[in-house]
């Protein structure tokens, strides 16, 4: 694990966000310095997942700022940001089932929003298969695989873009004991190559053995960050989110 610089990648400058009553963003704001992973923890309907919607468009704001190497991203579209460098994986993986994982792959690197010939998005989409550990499964169809190589698919997805930054939203959820360590390297790799992570996870455990930092909201608000053992030790996040009897347990 090693940040690249003091540079911020991406800054979320009072954000507010609300689906009617409901405000699942309420003045957020947090710095990413390229190359660091950042984790985000909080409880069911916090508002994480579309904290990620926000950064990478698919939802917009109602106040506030995002920006990405000091360029607002406000007024671009997901396509746009995507191009940007901006690449996400979804809580439910929707792969295209019928399609192999070659071809699930190629969608990624053929429409990143570059014009990439074919012999380039190609060799990107190799690049991404074999970085996820995907390689025996090049051409089967992505819907006969199990959950752990759905989860390597969806990242190999997210990579064909080129992305700076990977937004993961409960990536290693449903994994197995042993399952989780080999996805955990898989990120650990990615980030080490200088690939930013902001990663949503419920397993803490899995969380803070990957990442820098940690961020806990609840109910739209931020409500710590800092060091991962910091955060977790924090008697409002214990409160709203971990309860009194969490212990971080083996870490894989
Ligand atoms: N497009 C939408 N329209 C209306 N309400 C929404 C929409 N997306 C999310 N919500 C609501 O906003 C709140 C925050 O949802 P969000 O999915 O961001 O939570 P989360 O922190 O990711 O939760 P979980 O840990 O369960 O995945 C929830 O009450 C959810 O029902
Ligand atoms: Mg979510």
């Amino acid at each position: 694990m090693s940040v690249h610089s003091n540079e911020n990648l991406l800054s979320v400058a009072q954000i507010q966000k609300r689906f009617g009553r409901v405000v699942v963003a309420d003045g957020i704001t947090f710095d990413v310095k390229n190359g660091e992973a950042l984790g985000i923890v909080g409880p069911n309907g916090a508002g994480k997942s579309t904290l990620l919607n926000l950064i990478n468009g698919n939802e917009t704001l109602d106040a506030g700022e995002i920006s990405f190497r000091n360029e607002s991203l406000n007024s671009l579209n997901p396509a746009e940001r995507n191009h940007k460098g901006i690449a996400r994986t979804f809580q439910i993986p929707k792969p295209f089932a019928d399609m192999t994982v070659y071809e699930n792959v190629l969608v990624g690197s053929t429409f990143q929003g570059k014009r990439l010939n074919n012999k380039r998005a190609s060799e990107i989409a190799i690049e991404s298969i074999s970085r996820t550990g995907l390689e025996e499964y090049f051409n089967t169809p992505a819907g006969k695989l199990r959950l752990l190589d759905r989860k390597r698919l969806e990242l190999a997805r997210a990579l064909a873009c080129q992305p700076q930054v990977l937004l993961l939203d409960e990536i290693a959820g449903g994994l197995t004991d042993s399952e989780l360590p080999i996805l955990l390297d898989i990120i650990r790799e990615l980030n080490s190559s200088g690939v930013t992570i902001i990663w949503i996870e419920h397993i803490v455990h899995a969380l803070v053995s990957v990442v820098h930092r940690l961020m806990c909201i609840a109910g739209g608000e931020l409500i710590a960050i800092g060091k991962p053992q910091e955060v977790l030790a924090n008697s409002k996040v214990i409160e709203l989110y971990l309860g009194s009897d969490f212990e971080v347990g083996g870490v894989a």
